[in-house]
């Protein structure tokens, strides 16, 4: 056999422990782990002058834009993005222009991602309006279905139980995960309100707005009309203490319920949405330091099951206008999100394990991607090359994400992702991306009977 590429010199993480080994890599899956005297000839060698390699990363939360909204990001910009930060797979979220939540929009999105993208790509779709449709969605390729609750972006009426329950239902046939945003849509408005009629336009408002009780009512909500409809949740960017006990109990009682945390609301506070103004503003908002520690706890002992960069880009002027109603919600997180959680592996605040699984393991779980996740033969060969010895400061105008910003501006960081391989193909070298748009692949879900 010649393979087409072994990878020499590596210490690779597999199952829990670091070996020194090789990766032989054919036709984009591992065909061999071992030492390097019992690997194939290749076509391609490369020494990896024992650098950490981990199982490609997947970052199951990203907001990729393209379409309408290519002027914020497009499927080039986005996934360079992500390879440059050492995700080898991204799923993409569907509040587009035009909303991706019919079998046109989903296929015309795959249509153009199929030219421009550079890693893996998986699409979500919103609820159609029509609960008919749904199968069509998953079976034309969704990897999952969004559910906004706290403003109706898809055909659902957000307001209205039994529709919620029917969509629930609708979903739990076709084996897929309903991804949720969990605020109180009802709450929120409310005081958004009263806020702008007081002229109360400023960062603390929008938090005021924005409460943990919004988030805990919304779960709450979710939860029970999501009884007996056998629906998988996967509750997106929890910020709250509460939030998180809930979904526990809610495990513990055997539901099939999972959930994941940003970067953000691990490693910042609302003390830093004041510090830091506008750009700051997201939805859900950065809480105070009790729910901070609650969730970094909540990751270390496994009650949160993923952590997704929420990465949310809009343009610098979107987020600095002078009135917070007005200002774009979210920030950029694909080229940010590893090194922050390199760093804490570093300081020992987390283990490698963790990371792994909450980056990896986890998501592919919960997504189905059957052919990711683990480094095993047959596998997709999907790499994140990380070089522990890097220490470096964090550089927002370098970003390769159209949305040059970042919280983490000038932060010092504790490695590097200094290449990618996304199917045993090398599409990051040492920052830059060397492959042409189209490398990636996009993932269709595959799990359709009919
Ligand atoms: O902060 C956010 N940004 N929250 C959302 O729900 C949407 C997202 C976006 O698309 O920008
Ligand atoms: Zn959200
Ligand atoms: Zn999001």
């Amino acid at each position: 056999m010649i393979a087409d590429l072994v990878l020499n010199n590596a210490k690779v993480y597999i199952k829990g422990e670091i070996f020194e080994c090789s990766i032989a890599v054919e036709e984009g899956k591992y065909a061999k782990i071992g030492k390097q005297p019992q690997m194939p000839s290749a076509d391609q060698k490369i020494d990896l002058h024992s650098m950490l390699v981990l199982p490609g990363l997947i970052d199951e939360h990203v907001h990729l834009r393209d379409e309408g909204k290519a002027y914020k990001e497009d499927f080039i910009s986005g996934t360079s993005a992500a390879a440059v930060g050492g995700f080898t797979t991204v799923l993409d979220m569907p509040n587009n222009q035009p909303v991706t939540n019919s079998v046109e929009a989903l296929k015309n999105r795959f249509e153009v991602a199929k030219k421009r993208v550079l890693v893996n790509v998986g699409v979500y779709s919103e609820f159609p309006e029509n609960l008919m449709e749904l199968s069509r969605l998953r079976c034309g390729g969704a990897i999952g279905f969004k559910l906004f609750m706290g403003n109706q972006i898809g055909g659902l009426n957000i307001d209205d139980d039994q529709a919620l329950k029917a969509g629930f239902r609708a979903v739990g046939e076709t084996g897929a995960v309903v991804a949720v945003h969990a605020e109180d849509r009802g709450q929120v408005s409310c005081s958004e309100q009263h806020f702008k009629k007081a002229k109360c336009n400023g960062v603390k408002d929008f938090l005021l707005a924005h409460t943990e009780q919004a988030e805990v009512q919304a779960i709450e909500r979710v939860l029970r009309i999501s009884e007996d409809t056998n629906v998988c949740l996967h509750f997106c960017h929890i910020t709250s203490k509460q939030g998180l006990e809930i979904i526990r109990e809610a495990k513990k009682a055997g539901k099939k319920v999972t959930c994941e945390v940003t970067p953000n609301h691990l490693l910042l506070t609302s003390a830093d949405t004041a510090r830091l103004g506008m750009i700051a503003i997201m939805a859900p908002p950065l809480r105070d330091s009790v729910h901070r520690e609650a969730l970094l706890k909540g990751v270390i002992q496994g009650d949160i099951d993923t952590i997704g960069s929420d990465h949310a880009p809009h343009t610098f002027e979107e987020k600095t206008v002078g009135n917070v109603w007005d200002v774009k919600v979210g920030t950029p997180g694909l080229e940010t999100t590893l090194p922050l959680m390199l760093t804490l592996v570093k300081k020992k605040m987390l283990t490698l394990q963790r990371l792994v699984e909450v980056f990896v393991e986890k998501p592919a779980e919960i997504y189905g991607l059957t052919n990711k996740g683990t480094l095993e033969n047959g596998k997709d060969a999907d790499l994140t090359i990380i070089d522990y010895k890097q220490n470096w400061i964090i550089d927002a105008s370098k970003f390769k994400s159209k949305a040059k910003f970042s919280l983490y501006n000038k932060w010092e960081v504790i490695g590097k992702p200094v290449k990618t391989f996304v199917n045993g193909v090398l599409i990051m070298d040492e920052g830059e991306i060397i492959a042409k748009p189209g490398s990636g692949r996009v993932i269709q879900n595959s799990n359709c009977e009919n």
